[in-house]
C-alpha cells in the first residue's frame, strides 16, 4: 500500500516544489491578481479600431499575451498631476513607479543606476553647443532625447510640447520617478528580445563621445553577432551566457546579462586531481560534486538593470578614475567573459586595458588639466568652460579622442583604441594643444611642460 501511493506522493510534493521554484526563478513572475482590470476590456474593445497599430503591438506581445491590459499600465490616481478623464481616469506616461507595481526588482535595479541620473549630467556639466548655440528647442530634440527631459504638465494633465514625447534614459516624471522603461523596451512590445540587439543601446550610444556601438560592431564580439545573429536563441526566456547562446557577447551579455554561477577556478590543478582519482574508484557522486559550479559569493548572477554595476574604470571625467569597490564591479564583468573565454585571457585583457587608460592619464589628461589650470591661474584664460581656443582642443582632447581610446580598449576595438583614439590624440596634443599654450605662454612654454612631465612628446 504504503509503497505505491510513495512515489505519487513524491510527484505532488516534487510538483509543488517545482512551481515555487519556477516563480521564484523567474524575476519577472507577477501574480495574477495584479492584472487584466475588467476596465481594461473596454479600452481594448474600441482602441482596436481607434489605434489599430497600438492594438496589435499589444496583442503580439508577452504582457499582451499574458492579459495585462491598457488599463493595468494606463491607470491614474486622483491627484496624480497627469491624470485626465477619458472614460476613466487614465494617464498617458506610464513610469518606472508604475512598471514597479508589478516589476518590482527591475525598477530598484534601475533607479540604482548611472542610466536614471542622466539629467542630472546635463544639469551638472552640459555643452556650450548645447546652452549657448543651440538653444532649447535642440536641447530637447538632441541632448533630452538621449539624456531625458523634465516633463511639465499643464492644467488639465495635458503634458507640454516643451518637454514630451520624450523617452530619454532619466527622464524625471510627474511622480518623480526617473528614467522610462520604453528607452529600451519599445512600446507596445515591450519584447526582451528586442532590447537585447546591440541597435537598442546604439540609438544614444554611438557618436564621437560615446562610439560604443561603432567600436563594439567592428570587434570580434560584433562581427559574431553580425554572423550568427540569427542562431542566438535572443527570444528565449532564458539567455544564459555560453549555454543558452556562445556565438559572442552583445552590450546587454556584458552590462546586463544572465550568466550561470561560476566554478570555482581556485586550486584548480588539485580538484582535477582529486577528479581523476574518483574517476579511477568509479565514484561518481564524488566526481560530479568536484566539477560542481560552486557559488564564490553571494552575487547576483541574474538580470541586472544597473548598468553600473560591473564596470571598473569611469571614462567620464578628463582623467579617468577607479570606481567605489572597483574590484568587485570587474570580478562580475569577467564572470561574464569567463563562459566563453578562459582565465588568463581574460586577466590579461583587463591588464592591458589598464595600460592603455593609465598612460593615457599620465601622458596626456593629467599634464593637459594641469596646464590649462596653471594657465587659468596666470590670467591667461577665463575659468569658464568651452570659451577659448584652448578649451575647444582641450574639450577634444578629453571627451572625443580620450573616450575613443578608452572604450575602443575596453571593447576590443583597435581602429578605435589606435587610429581614431591615441593616434588622433597625441596629434591633437602635439599639432594643437602645444602650439596653442606657446601662444598663450611664450619662453615660459616649457618650463611649463617639464613642470608636467611633458618636455618630449615623443617619450
Ligand atoms: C470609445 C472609444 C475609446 C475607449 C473606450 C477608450 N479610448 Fe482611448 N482613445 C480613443 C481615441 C479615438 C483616442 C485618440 C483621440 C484622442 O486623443 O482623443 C484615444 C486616445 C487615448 C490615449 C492617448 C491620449 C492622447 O491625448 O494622446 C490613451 C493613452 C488612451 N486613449 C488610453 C485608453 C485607455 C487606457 C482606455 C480605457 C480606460 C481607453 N483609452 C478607452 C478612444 C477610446
Ligand atoms: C505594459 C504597460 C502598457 C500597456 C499594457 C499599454 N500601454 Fe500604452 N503606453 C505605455 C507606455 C510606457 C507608453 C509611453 C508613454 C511615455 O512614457 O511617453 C505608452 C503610451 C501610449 C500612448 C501614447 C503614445 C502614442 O504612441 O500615441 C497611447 C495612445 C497608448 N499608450 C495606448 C495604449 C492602449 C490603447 C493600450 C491597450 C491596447 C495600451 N496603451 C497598453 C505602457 C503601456
Ligand atoms: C499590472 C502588471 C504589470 C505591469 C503594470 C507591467 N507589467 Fe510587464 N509583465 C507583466 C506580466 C504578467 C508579465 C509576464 C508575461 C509572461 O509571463 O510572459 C510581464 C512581462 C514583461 C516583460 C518580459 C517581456 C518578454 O518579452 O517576455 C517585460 C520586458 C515587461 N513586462 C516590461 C514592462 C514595462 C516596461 C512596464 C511598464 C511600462 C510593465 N512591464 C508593466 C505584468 C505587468
Ligand atoms: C545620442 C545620444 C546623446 C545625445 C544627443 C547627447 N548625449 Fe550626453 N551622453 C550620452 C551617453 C550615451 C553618455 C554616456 C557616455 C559613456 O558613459 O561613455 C553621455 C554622457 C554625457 C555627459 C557625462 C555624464 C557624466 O556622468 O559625467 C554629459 C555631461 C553629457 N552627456 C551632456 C550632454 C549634452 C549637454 C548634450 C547636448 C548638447 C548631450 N549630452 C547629448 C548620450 C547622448
Ligand atoms: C537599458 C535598457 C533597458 C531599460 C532602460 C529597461 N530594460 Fe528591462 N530589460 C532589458 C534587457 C536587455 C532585458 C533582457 C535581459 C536578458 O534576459 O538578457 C530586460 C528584461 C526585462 C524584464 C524581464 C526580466 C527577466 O528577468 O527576464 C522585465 C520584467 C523588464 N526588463 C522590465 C523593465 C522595467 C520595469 C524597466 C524600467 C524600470 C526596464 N525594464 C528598463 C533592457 C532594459
Ligand atoms: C535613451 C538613451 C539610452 C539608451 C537606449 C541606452 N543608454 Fe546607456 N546611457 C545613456 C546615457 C545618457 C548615459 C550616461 C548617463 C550619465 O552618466 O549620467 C548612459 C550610460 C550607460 C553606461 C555607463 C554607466 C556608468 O555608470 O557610467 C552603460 C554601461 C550603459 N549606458 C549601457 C547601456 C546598454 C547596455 C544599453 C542597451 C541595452 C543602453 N545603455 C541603452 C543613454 C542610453
Ligand atoms: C565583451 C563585453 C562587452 C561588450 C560586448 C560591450 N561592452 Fe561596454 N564595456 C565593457 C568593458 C570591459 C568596459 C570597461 C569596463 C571597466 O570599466 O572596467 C565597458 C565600458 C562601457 C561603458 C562605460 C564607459 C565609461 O564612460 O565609463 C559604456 C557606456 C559601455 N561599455 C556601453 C556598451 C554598449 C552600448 C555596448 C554595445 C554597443 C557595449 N558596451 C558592449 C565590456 C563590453
Ligand atoms: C558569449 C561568448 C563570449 C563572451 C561572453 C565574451 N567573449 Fe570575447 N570572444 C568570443 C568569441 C567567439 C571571440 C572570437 C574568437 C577569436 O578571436 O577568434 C572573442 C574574441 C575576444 C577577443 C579577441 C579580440 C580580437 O580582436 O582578437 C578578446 C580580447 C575578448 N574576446 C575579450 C573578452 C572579454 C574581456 C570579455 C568579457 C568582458 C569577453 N570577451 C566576453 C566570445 C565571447
Amino acid at each position: 500500500m504504503t509503497d505505491k501511493r510513495y512515489p505519487q506522493q513524491m510527484i505532488l510534493v516534487l510538483t509543488v516544489v517545482l512551481l515555487f521554484w519556477a516563480g521564484k526563478a523567474c524575476a519577472y513572475y507577477v501574480e495574477p491578481e495584479k492584472y487584466g482590470s475588467p476596465i481594461g476590456e473596454v479600452c481594448v474593445q474600441c482602441h482596436k479600431e481607434a489605434t489599430p497599430g497600438i492594438y496589435n503591438q499589444w496583442k503580439e506581445s508577452a504582457m499582451g499575451q499574458a492579459g495585462v491590459n491598457c488599463y493595468d499600465c494606463h491607470r491614474a490616481e486622483e491627484g496624480d498631476a497627469d491624470a485626465f478623464e477619458h472614460k476613466e481616469l487614465i494617464a498617458i506616461v506610464v513610469t518606472p513607479k508604475d512598471c514597479a507595481r508589478c516589476h518590482e526588482k527591475e525598477f530598484k535595479e534601475f533607479q540604482a543606476s548611472r542610466h536614471a541620473d542622466a539629467v542630472a549630467a546635463l544639469e551638472r556639466t552640459g555643452s556650450p553647443e548645447g546652452h549657448i548655440a543651440w538653444g532649447p528647442e535642440h536641447e530637447l530634440t538632441g541632448c533630452a532625447s538621449c539624456h531625458g527631459s523634465v516633463l511639465e504638465v499643464r492644467e488639465g494633465g495635458m503634458l507640454s510640447p516643451e518637454s514630451w514625447p520624450n523617452t530619454g534614459i532619466g527622464r524625471i516624471n510627474p511622480d518623480k520617478s526617473k528614467g522610462s522603461c520604453t528607452a529600451c523596451h519599445t512600446r507596445h512590445m515591450f519584447s526582451r528580445e528586442q532590447a537585447r540587439r546591440p541597435e537598442t543601446c546604439g540609438r544614444c550610444h554611438s557618436g564621437a563621445e560615446y562610439p560604443q556601438k561603432e567600436a563594439y560592431s567592428g570587434s570580434k564580439h560584433g562581427i559574431m553577432y553580425q554572423a550568427y545573429r540569427d542562431d542566438m536563441n535572443m527570444d528565449r526566456r532564458r539567455w544564459l551566457a555560453g549555454q543558452d547562446y556562445f556565438q559572442g557577447p552583445t552590450c546587454v551579455s556584458c552590462h546586463m546579462g544572465a550568466m550561470p554561477p561560476q566554478m570555482d577556478v581556485k586550486n584548480a590543478d588539485e580538484r582535477i586531481d582529486q577528479a581523476l582519482r574518483s574517476v579511477l574508484k568509479g565514484d561518481e557522486r564524488e566526481f560530479k560534486a568536484l566539477l560542481a559550479p560552486t557559488r564564490v559569493s553571494k552575487r547576483n548572477y541574474g538580470v541586472t538593470h544597473d548598468v553600473s554595476s560591473r564596470l571598473s574604470w569611469d571614462f567620464k571625467p578628463a582623467v579617468s578614475e577607479k570606481r567605489e569597490d572597483w574590484q568587485m564591479k570587474r570580478e562580475m564583468m569577467q564572470a561574464v567573459c569567463k563562459q566563453c573565454h578562459g582565465d588568463h585571457f581574460v586577466g590579461q585583457h583587463f591588464m592591458q586595458l589598464d595600460h592603455l587608460v593609465e598612460r593615457y592619464n599620465n601622458k596626456f589628461a593629467e599634464p593637459a588639466t594641469a596646464i590649462r589650470k596653471a594657465l587659468i591661474r596666470e590670467g591667461k584664460l577665463s575659468s569658464d568652460e568651452y570659451d577659448d581656443k584652448l578649451d575647444k582642443i582641450y574639450w577634444s582632447i578629453v571627451n572625443e579622442e580620450g573616450r575613443k581610446a578608452r572604450n575602443g580598449a575596453a571593447m576590443m576595438n583597435p581602429g578605435y583604441a589606435w587610429d581614431k583614439g591615441m593616434k588622433e590624440l597625441a596629434k591633437r596634443f602635439d599639432e594643437e594643444f602645444i602650439p596653442e599654450v606657446r601662444a598663450l605662454m611664450g619662453r615660459k612654454t616649457d618650463s611649463l611642460l617639464e613642470k608636467y612631465g611633458y618636455a618630449d612628446l615623443h617619450h
